[in-house]
């Protein structure tokens, strides 16, 4: 009840605009990110980067409603790329569909996407689309191919709770293994999306089975599969399959959330695991911040304490 509570308020305008104005509440965010601007998600990196652990980046915000807003995200991540290729780190770029025109012209997004791979590749950098919510889905897929038609430095997120996410897994494989399994974040309903966490872990290492068993056969197109989550019971499954199937440890990727599991991020990265961890910056992180509460509502503790800080 609490998850829904909370994915709820994720989508309520009022509290949205209420809440960051509390100090509290701004205080309780630094535990998922290290800062509002793109240079504190990089020194973040940098620090990663001396424990051997590459990054992704995301600017928070998401569902703009002007195009103009959309060109502003997409040149501002054209600038992080640039920057990012005069410093050693190894970071990527993560992208929401919504936060480039996805609701306002798919065809703008689509030259948005496009546009950031064109930038990423004369970089020598990638670039992972983000899934958002159901309605989305075949839109962003849509988009993907598109994109993926003329350039191979990008990947994919797929949901493992939604029903359809099978047969979509088994279209994309067909055209890339850059693909980044996560349970799924968003509030759904039972006829697009299961529902109990016990079915879903079940249909996620499925899914992570279905990635491994195309790693086995030594195809890799476009970037290994990342395999997203901290739940360290189905990461401890997957590297049995992987091991029991001949995969290398580096053939795939484990990626975490920047502040989550820190010590299971370094333990894997020091068992020659590529492990990768996603740090979000941004001002618009009021929906994300309620998501990872959700995800772990112990975690509003953090936000009480805050308050009575
Ligand atoms: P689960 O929720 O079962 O948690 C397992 C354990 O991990 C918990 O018991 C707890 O110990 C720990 N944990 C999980 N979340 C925590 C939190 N917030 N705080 C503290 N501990 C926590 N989703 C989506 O819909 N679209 C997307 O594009 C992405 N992208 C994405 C990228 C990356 C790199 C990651 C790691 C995750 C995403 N997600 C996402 C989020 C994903 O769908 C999911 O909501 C979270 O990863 C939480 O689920 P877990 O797989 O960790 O398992």
């Amino acid at each position: 009840m609490l998850r829904s509570a909370l994915l709820w308020a994720s989508q309520n305008k009022t509290i949205a605009r209420q809440l960051p104005n509390y100090r509290f509440a701004r205080k309780a965010v630094t535990r998922f990110m290290p800062g509002e601007n793109v240079d504190d998600a990089l020194r973040a990196g940098e620090l990663l980067r001396a424990q051997g652990i590459p990054t992704v980046i995301t600017r928070l915000g998401e569902n703009v409603t002007e195009a103009s807003e959309a060109d502003d995200v997409r040149m501002h991540y054209a600038d992080v790329l640039a920057t990012i290729a005069g410093l050693k780190q190894e970071t990527q770029i993560s992208v929401k569909p919504t936060q480039l025109a996805l609701d306002i012209d798919e065809a703008r997004c689509v030259d948005n996407l496009k546009s950031l791979a064109d930038s990423a590749r004369r970089v020598g950098n990638f670039v992972w689309i983000d899934m958002e919510y159901s309605s989305y889905v075949d839109r962003t897929i849509a988009a993907f191919d598109n994109v993926r038609d003329q350039h191979s430095n990008v990947g994919l997120c797929i949901q493992a709770y939604l029903h359809r996410t099978p047969k979509d897994l088994e279209h994309l494989i067909k055209s890339t293994t850059a693909i980044r399994l996560v349970k799924g974040a968003y509030r759904e309903s039972a006829d697009v999306a299961i529902q109990s966490k016990k079915d879903v872990d079940e249909a996620y290492m499925k899914l992570a089975t279905r990635l491994l068993e195309e790693t086995a056969t030594g195809r890799e197109v476009g970037a290994p599969p990342a395999f997203a989550t901290h739940d360290l019971n189905m990461l401890n499954r997957i590297t049995t399959t992987a091991r029991n199937l001949g995969i290398p440890n580096d053939a795939f990727e484990i990626q975490m959330l920047y502040g989550i599991q820190r010590n299971e991020q370094l333990r894997f990265a020091q068992q020659g695991y590529r492990v990768r961890v996603l740090i979000s910056y941004g001002s618009a992180w009021f929906p994300w911040f309620m998501r990872r509460l959700a995800e772990r509502p112990a975690n509003l503790w953090f936000l009480v304490k805050n308050i009575a800080g």
